[in-house]
C-alpha cells in the first residue's frame, strides 16, 4: 500500500456505487471504428505503461492513454466530431438539401470547437464557434486559425451552448454540439458514438500487452460526461471480459457530475475558473445521465493543484498530458491516498494485481492555462 495512505491529507470530494459494474446498456454501432480507420492521418493513439506509478499506487499496471495527438489535433475530441460532421452532412445529402456549404455551429471550452472547425474546413464547409471566458487566447487562436468564425461570450460554458444553440437556428447552419438536452439529442449521441473508437483501441492495446480481459479501473476526466457516457457504454455492454470500475474525475470548481450523481439527480452547478478548461461545465448532457447515473462506479473532484502536480508527474515519466489528461492521474491519486483511501480502494474492487487505465485526454498544446501569460 502507497505510503502516502498513511499521510493525514483531507477526503477529497467523493461519491461510489456500489453496484454499478452490473449495470447493462446496448453498445455503440459497430462501423464508427472503420469509419475513423479510413480518415486520413488516423492511427491509433499510444497506450503507455508506466510502471513506477503502479508501484507507487500499489496495483498490478498502470497504462495511459495519450491523446496528444488524434488526427492531428492535441485532444481527443476529433473523434466526436468527425463522426458527427459526416453524419449531419450524409444526412443532408440524403434528404436533399441544396448543395452548397454549410455552417456548423458550436460552443467550446477549446478543444471540441477546434475539432469541428477543423472538420468544416477538411469539408469545404464553414465552422462558427462560441468560446466561454476562462478559455486561453491561444486555444481560441487555433479555432480561428481553422478559418473559423469566433465569438467570444464574456460568460461560462453553459451560456456559451445557449448562445451557439440560437446561432444555429438560421438557415443553412446546423449545431455541432458534444452536450445534450431534451429536445437536442441525435447530433451529441453520433458524437459520443464517435468516442467509441478510443475504447476499442484500448481493447486491442490491452491484448497485446497480455491484458486479455480488459482493465479494473478507467479514470476518465469529465465535463459534461459525454467521453464518460462512451466508456459506460463500452464497458457496459461488452459480451465478454471483466466489467470494470469506471471513476470519473472533475474540476472542484465544475463537479457537476460528482454533485449530480450526490443529489441522484442531474443539476447545474455555477462554475468558477480552472486550469482544467476542457471540463469546465455545469451540466451533465441529458443523454449521459443514465449512463453516467447507472454505470460509474465513483466520481472524484481535483483541484488546479492537483491536476498541476500530475502534469509534471507524467512528464517525468516520459508523458505530455495537458491540466484536463492529467486530471484522470489526479483523480486516482485522490482515491487512493490520503484519508479514508482503504475505504475508495475497496469500492473501486482494487488490488495487487489490478490494471488501471488513465485517459489522457489531451496534450499540453491543447489549453495552454496560466494567469500570468493571458
Ligand atoms: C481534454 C478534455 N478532456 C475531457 C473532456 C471531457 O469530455 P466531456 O465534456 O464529454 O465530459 C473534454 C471536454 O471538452 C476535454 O476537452
Amino acid at each position: 500500500m502507497s505510503v502516502e495512505n498513511a499521510s493525514s491529507l483531507p477526503a477529497p470530494p467523493w461519491f461510489a456505487r456500489p453496484g454499478a459494474r452490473a449495470w447493462r446498456c446496448a453498445p455503440a454501432p459497430a462501423e464508427v471504428r472503420g469509419f475513423h480507420a479510413a480518415l486520413p492521418g488516423y492511427a491509433p493513439t499510444p497506450l503507455t505503461e508506466l510502471p513506477p506509478l503502479a508501484a507507487e499506487f500499489a496495483v498490478g499496471r498502470i497504462f495511459v492513454k495519450d491523446e496528444s495527438c488524434r488526427l492531428g489535433l492535441p485532444a481527443f475530441k476529433a473523434l466526436g466530431a468527425s463522426w458527427a460532421v459526416h453524419r449531419v452532412l450524409a444526412e443532408r445529402a440524403a434528404d436533399g438539401a441544396a448543395p452548397g456549404p454549410v455552417t456548423l455551429v458550436t460552443a467550446t471550452d477549446g478543444n471540441h470547437g477546434r475539432a469541428v472547425a477543423r472538420m468544416a474546413r477538411l469539408l469545404g464547409q464553414r465552422a462558427h464557434v462560441f468560446v466561454p471566458r476562462g478559455v486561453h487566447p491561444r486555444a481560441a487562436a487555433a479555432i480561428a486559425a481553422e478559418r473559423a468564425k469566433v465569438t467570444e461570450v464574456p460568460g461560462p460554458y453553459d451560456e456559451a451552448v445557449r448562445l451557439a444553440a440560437q446561432a444555429a437556428a438560421g438557415p443553412d447552419a446546423v449545431l455541432v454540439q458534444d452536450t445534450a438536452w431534451p429536445g437536442y439529442e441525435r447530433i451529441p449521441r453520433w458524437i459520443v458514438e464517435g468516442y467509441s473508437t478510443l475504447c476499442a483501441e484500448i481493447d486491442e492495446q490491452l491484448a497485446a500487452q497480455g491484458v486479455r480481459r480488459g482493465p479494473d479501473l478507467v479514470s476518465i476526466p469529465v465535463g459534461v460526461g459525454s467521453l464518460a457516457q462512451a466508456v459506460v457504454t463500452h464497458y457496459r455492454s461488452r459480451p465478454s471480459g471483466r466489467a470494470p470500475a469506471l471513476l470519473s474525475v472533475e474540476p472542484e470548481p465544475a463537479a457537476c457530475v460528482l454533485e449530480s450523481l450526490t443529489l441522484g439527480e442531474p443539476v447545474s452547478v455555477s462554475t468558477g475558473d480552472t486550469a482544467m478548461a476542457g471540463l469546465n461545465c455545469g451540466t451533465p448532457s441529458s443523454i449521459a445521465w443514465p449512463h453516467l447515473h447507472g454505470g460509474l462506479d465513483a466520481a472524484v473532484a481535483v483541484s488546479d493543484a492537483d491536476a498541476a502536480r500530475a502534469v509534471a508527474r507524467l512528464a517525468a515519466l516520459g508523458v505530455s498530458s495537458g491540466p484536463c489528461g492529467a486530471a484522470a492521474l489526479s483523480g486516482l491519486r485522490a482515491a487512493l491516498t490520503g484519508t479514508g483511501a482503504d475505504e475508495r480502494r475497496t469500492a473501486l474492487g482494487l488490488g495487487p494485481s489490478s490494471v488501471v487505465v488513465l485517459l489522457s485526454t489531451e496534450g499540453p498544446d491543447a489549453n495552454p492555462h496560466s494567469t500570468t501569460d493571458r
